[in-house]
């Protein structure tokens, strides 16, 4: 495997002094991600850092983030550090807002270079903004999640994002966010253990 350490800091380096909009004023530090960066089997893509990656600079280390790690380690037995960990947004927009179009297309160059850099068998988007980052639809979440997508020859599968899991944390049965999502997470450990056995 070619060694992509010098490509992967100096693209670190740019992200962390980047001003391309205007999020650059208000945030704390910028979210790079974190994870396996030589022969990386699969990048799993949120949304944007919130407050507590914003002070920590790591990915998904809040609310949701806990929650996440629980989504692959109890649901899909499918250790979180063995998973690059990033966002389609690199700092956080103020208040958790969503993040503007304007801006998401000023910081996706640096997702997908992450991704060519990496260039992972899979890459799982969380909820509606990396999704339609990555795939040119008009169609939303709940019909694209659980199946399988294509990004530049890489697949792709969306879930639901786990902020939407805790907002929908009353909800039961088999059409329920969270059983959907134990279904979606046991399907890429299947693939994952396709990939590593
Ligand atoms: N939500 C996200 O989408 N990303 C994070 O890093 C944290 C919360
Ligand atoms: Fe740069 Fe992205 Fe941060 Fe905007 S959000 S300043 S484009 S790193």
């Amino acid at each position: 495997m070619m060694d992509i350490r010098t490509a992967w800091e100096e693209l670190k380096h740019k992200v962390s002094a980047c001003r391309k909009c205007g999020l650059c004023e208000s945030r704390h530090n910028t979210v790079f991600g974190e994870g396996p960066v030589n022969d990386c089997h699969a990048v799993i893509v949120g949304e944007a850092p919130g407050e507590d990656e914003d002070i920590s600079g790591r990915p998904f280390v809040g609310r949701a983030g806990q929650l996440l790690t629980d989504i692959l380690e109890k649901g899909g037995k499918i250790s979180r550090d063995t998973i690059y960990i990033t966002n389609t947004i690199k700092c956080r927009p103020p208040g958790n807002r969503n993040p503007s179009a304007d801006e998401i297309s000023a910081c996706s160059e640096y997702l997908e270079a992450q991704l060519l850099l990496l260039h992972p068998d899979i890459v799982v988007t969380m909820g509606n903004i990396p999704t339609k980052a990555l795939l040119d639809t008009k169609e939303g979440i709940t019909s694209l999640r659980g199946k399988w997508h294509e990004w530049r020859g890489i697949r792709l599968l969306p879930m639901f994002h786990p902020s939407y899991l805790l907002r929908t944390e009353g909800l039961r049965g088999d059409k329920s966010p969270k059983y959907l999502t134990w279904q979606d997470v046991l399907a890429l450990k299947t693939e994952i253990n396709k990939l590593t056995h």
